[in-house]
């Protein structure tokens, strides 16, 4: 991994007088973004690389709110769905571009046990937790602090406290996003507990390769790497099964446009809302998940990670009651998510991989989202 990060003496941070962060000696570029109505501040920093790509970060739900890239033609477009100012970020339930845990996707009627204890995290989701509970880290200001990297980069940290949104366990948490001049966007996870807990993190970004609001994605061409993937349940709870895609719409094996067979994917609403059984590994090896391409921008977006699943959702709660960027609406199928996790409801099934974090153990993932033209 090209990828480092080390903390930068308080004092230099001080003697620079930025507000704790640095970039190559550089400070990352902010700018007011809005208030909670706890009138909390809410900044967005901005990191540039040296093609014009561009991330916009903002400290409020550890948020991407701006991804502006180059098509084949160099022109550069915004390629994230979100909005221009702050305020509907409070009301959405999208969760456009925001960091979330405790536990990204669904937890069965929100039970689950560590060690014979059980836990009940909030049912905000039909009979189901999604996402962290009413308040997860997506509603909630993460703290910056100093980086050092190569490339531009900010990290955002926070103390969840025991007993949050019902899970067990102080958990200090961080996510580090670095922009490399070869136009990729790392995001880098790190968690610690003084209790044994559960997590899952994921960033929760749509994307439209041919920019936000300029239609659907259903034209996309999408290759997964996943043999299989864990049907679910009419609430999007797993069955537990872990199918074979071969013969089924769910096959992304090879090039295939996302709305070749989305019909056949039934569900209610349709559409694709399902994890992936990642082939690079079953456990924790990095490797590629899943490339995309949009054949009018000639924009290309591949997925590296090394988590063991990765949610491929196109969108399909989206009903054209959210006014975006620009004024824009955004309708079914009009962005697309490629969630890399864990699987969902893990905890309630032994045969996932383990989502269980304890005292001593440190939490450590990283996805990278590599842009690039064809
Ligand atoms: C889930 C969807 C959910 C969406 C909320 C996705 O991660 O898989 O079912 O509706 O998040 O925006």
């Amino acid at each position: 991994m090209p990828y480092r990060a080390h903390a930068v003496p308080i004092a230099l941070i001080t003697l620079l007088g930025f507000a704790g962060f640095a970039q190559n000696s550089t400070a990352v570029p902010s700018q007011p973004f809005g208030k909670t109505p706890h009138g909390e501040k809410v900044t967005l920093y901005t990191l540039t690389n040296k093609n014009g790509m561009s991330v916009s970060i903002m400290d409020y739900g550890a948020t991407i709110v701006k991804i502006v890239v180059p098509d084949r033609n160099g022109k550069l477009d915004d390629v994230a769905l979100g909005f221009d100012h702050f305020a509907p970020y409070l009301t959405q339930t999208a969760y456009f571009g925001a960091t979330i845990g405790r536990y990204a996707n669904r937890i069965a009627r929100g039970k689950f046990e560590i060690n014979h204890t059980a836990y009940q995290v909030p049912v905000n989701n039909g009979p189901n937790s999604l996402h962290g509970g009413w308040r997860g880290f997506d509603k909630r200001i993460w703290k910056v602090e100093p980086v050092e990297s190569d490339s531009p980069a900010i990290q955002f940290t926070r103390f969840s406290p025991d007993g949050e949104e019902g899970y067990p366990g102080n958990l200090f948490v961080n996510v580090t996003f670095t922009l490399t001049d070869d136009n990729q966007l790392h995001i880098s996870y790190r968690a610690t507990t003084d209790k044994p807990t559960v997590i899952n993190l994921t960033n929760h970004t749509y994307f439209n390769l041919a920019g936000a609001g300029n239609g659907s994605i259903l034209d996309h061409v999408v290759t997964l790497h996943a043999n299989a993937f864990t049907p679910v349940d009419a609430t999007l709870i797993p069955t537990g099964e872990i199918k074979d895609v071969a013969g089924t719409p769910w096959d992304f094996r090879t090039a295939t446009p996302i709305g070749l067979h989305l019909r056949e994917t039934g569900g209610n609403p349709i559409g694709y809302d399902h994890n992936y059984v990642l082939t690079k590994g079953f456990f924790s090896n990095f490797g590629l998940a899943a490339e995309v391409e949009d054949p009018k921008s000639g924009r290309i977006l591949k997925v590296y990670t090394d988590q063991p699943g990765v949610q491929f959702y196109t969108g399909n709660f989206l009903d054209g009651t959210l006014i975006g960027k620009d004024g824009k609406a955004y309708r079914q199928y009009d962005g697309f998510c490629l969630e890399t996790q864990h699987f969902p409801d893990s905890p309630n099934h032994a045969n996932f991989p383990s989502t269980l974090l304890r005292p001593g153990d440190v939490f450590k993932s990283t996805t990278i989202y590599a842009f690039d033209v064809k």
